[in-house]
């Protein structure tokens, strides 16, 4: 068998051999997982490899976007409904929780449950058991939870925005991925590769392209508020726009040069939290659609959001339709 870690999870500086050699130990245990780190870390393959070199890997691994949940539909969307439960509960649906069972659930952005759903969850996680909405049987089930968070759920906690006692049953075991400019090597190996991966896809399309040492430089400089993800998404964007032989795109230099005013500071800032957004919503917008299976509709729902206005998001990031398009978007 393939190991799942090696081929999905790349890199192999130190710090992030230990967070490898801490997933293979956490995933022999079947306990609860809670794993934080910045946004486009890792977290979401990490979660994925706990489960794959779990004894659950060949039952489901189910993810749940709790940020894209509607705060009224939360109950219902994990722990199911009966018919007639609600207006639009037409037919009974068995819930994420069912579909998880004997595998794993994955609550991914757990942060963004309202209060009232941390209540629920934490019911849920003291004794297993749980009922579908607008039913009466109590229903046992067997699955393995995983949590992540790219918040400071303990900065949360103080400010009463997350239950200190759900922190406590999801943080059994914590796990954090490391920020890649904490991560030495791993900028220039991770981006090596998905160069090669690039050159492999392009084959005959585009010359094969090597870095320009000056751009090994500035990938190594830079600070990647956006880490793997914003790595991958610049090599395929500047190797889509780039009709030579060497890869010399600039960083932008505010972007890699240490900030020297509040000024150059202040866009700096601004520009790394443009960025983030655009990352987040893209991510948001992207699961919401997964979720509701393409259709814009039912994703708005799922968002809460009017039809129109999140029509608008779907069409920005280009996931209005076949899943090639998205992967032709480099434009973020
Ligand atoms: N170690 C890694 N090796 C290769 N690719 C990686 C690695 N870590 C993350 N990636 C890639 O980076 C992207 C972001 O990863 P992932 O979705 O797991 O991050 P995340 O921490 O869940 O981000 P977010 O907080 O924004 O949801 C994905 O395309 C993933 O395949
Ligand atoms: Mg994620």
């Amino acid at each position: 068998m393939v190991d799942v870690l090696e081929s999905s999870l790349l890199g192999s500086s130190p710090q992030f051999a230990h967070v490898l050699a801490q997933i293979r130990r956490i995933a022999k245990f079947d306990v609860t997982v809670l794993i934080g780190g910045e946004t486009g870390t890792g977290k979401e393959l990490g979660a994925r490899a706990v489960h794959y070199l779990s004894a659950r890997a060949a039952q489901p691994f189910v993810p749940v976007n709790c940020g894209a949940l509607a705060d009224s539909l939360v109950e219902s969307e994990l722990f199911g409904h009966e018919r007639g439960a609600f207006t639009d509960a037409r037919h009974a649906a068995p819930g994420l929780i069912s579909e998880a069972e004997g595998g794993t659930l994955f609550l991914d952005e757990v942060d963004t449950l309202s209060l009232k759903a941390q209540a629920a969850l934490l019911r849920f996680l003291q004794d297993r058991t749980y009922r579908r909405v607008g039913g009466t049987q109590t229903r046992h089930t067997n699955v393995r939870l995983i949590a992540a968070s790219n918040a400071n759920l303990e900065e949360l906690v103080k400010t009463r925005h997350f239950r200190r006692d759900l922190l406590y049953r999801l943080k059994v075991m914590p796990l954090v991925m490391p920020p890649l400019r904490e991560r030495g090597g791993d900028v220039i190996q991770l981006a090596q590769i998905f160069l090669e991966r690039l050159n492999r896809d392009y084959q005959g399309h585009t010359p094969v392209k090597q870095f320009h040492p000056d751009l090994l430089a500035a990938l190594k400089r830079y600070s990647w508020p956006g880490n793997i993800r914003e790595l991958e998404h610049f090599i395929q964007r500047e190797y889509l726009m780039c009709e030579g032989a060497v890869l010399n795109a600039e960083l932008p230099q505010d972007r890699s040069a240490p900030p020297d005013g509040e000024e150059r500071y202040n866009t700096v800032f601004k520009q790394a939290k443009a960025r983030v957004i655009a990352d987040f919503e893209r991510s948001y917008v992207a699961s919401l659609m997964t979720r509701a299976r393409g259709n814009i509709s039912r994703a708005a729902r799922l968002a809460g959001q009017d039809r129109s206005a999140f029509s608008k998001l779907v069409h920005k990031y280009r996931l209005a339709s076949e899943p090639e398009q998205e992967q032709d978007s480099a434009d973020h």
